[in-house]
């Protein structure tokens, strides 16, 4: 007989922890909801941040100091990418829609150093090409140096729902603008002070 009780207190013991079991269950899916719903309304995308970083990290691998052009931008998972200067998202998907590094490196355009500027330096492009939901990308006044070969512009072609995209005040040479083809939603280009050769329209931009 006590054999018996003991058999049913266990079985209602067991029976008890499968409902803990899908109460926790429920729980876990209730947080996970939860989560995408905050993570959604927040915005921040995770390729997003990380190709953000990217960029921080290539501008300090040039000897700048990142912690004083982009305070803001913290390697941190808690950091809403969203929040950062010059990166602006649209607050209902949360994706990054403008992003303004115009003069990253924070020259006074006004003096004549910026335009006798020769550090020369070439950005890998194809470090945004997470940033699928781009629509205004400002690269203008930064002296990027990409004559050698075409760094990545290739993988801009994945931004298809680029619309700007100023590049004024670099050194970018034709290599690039084959690459702007495969941007269908492009409607402003600015190319003004790079190394552009050749008399307007140039060989390259009739496939735009
Ligand atoms: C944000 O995205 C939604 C959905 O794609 C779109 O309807 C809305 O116009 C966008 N808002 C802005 C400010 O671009
Ligand atoms: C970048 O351009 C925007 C206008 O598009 C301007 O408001 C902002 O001050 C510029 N940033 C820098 C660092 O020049
Ligand atoms: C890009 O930024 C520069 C300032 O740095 C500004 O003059 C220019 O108008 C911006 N381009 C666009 C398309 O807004
Ligand atoms: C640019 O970055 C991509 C992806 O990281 C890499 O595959 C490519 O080789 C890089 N291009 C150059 C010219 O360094």
């Amino acid at each position: 007989m006590n054999i018996n009780k003991g058999k049913e207190w266990w079985m209602g013991a067991s029976h008890f922890q499968m409902e803990l079991a899908n109460i926790a269950k429920c729980l876990l899916l209730g947080v996970v909801i939860l989560w995408i719903q905050i993570h959604g309304n927040k915005g921040c995308f995770e390729e997003e941040r990380l190709a953000l970083l990217d960029f921080k990290a290539f501008v300090g691998s040039n000897g700048f100091d990142t912690d004083h052009l982009l305070p803001s931008w913290i390697d941190d998972t808690t950091s809403n990418c969203c929040e950062w200067e010059r990166v602006i998202c649209n607050s209902t998907t949360g994706h990054v829609t403008e992003l303004l590094l115009n003069n990253t490196r924070q020259y006074n355009i006004e003096s004549s150093s910026f335009y006798n500027d020769e550090n020369s330096w070439c950005v890998n492009l194809s470090m945004f090409q997470q940033l699928k939901e781009l629509k205004t990308f400002n690269l203008s006044y930064n002296h990027f140096d990409c004559s050698i070969d075409n760094q990545g512009c290739e993988r801009l072609s994945k931004l298809k729902k680029l619309e700007v995209l100023d590049l004024a005040w670099n050194k970018f040479n034709n290599i690039i603008l084959p690459s702007f083809g495969a941007l269908i939603s492009l409607k402003t280009l600015i190319l003004s002070c790079n190394r552009m050769e050749g008399s307007f329209p140039i060989q390259g931009m009739f496939d735009l």
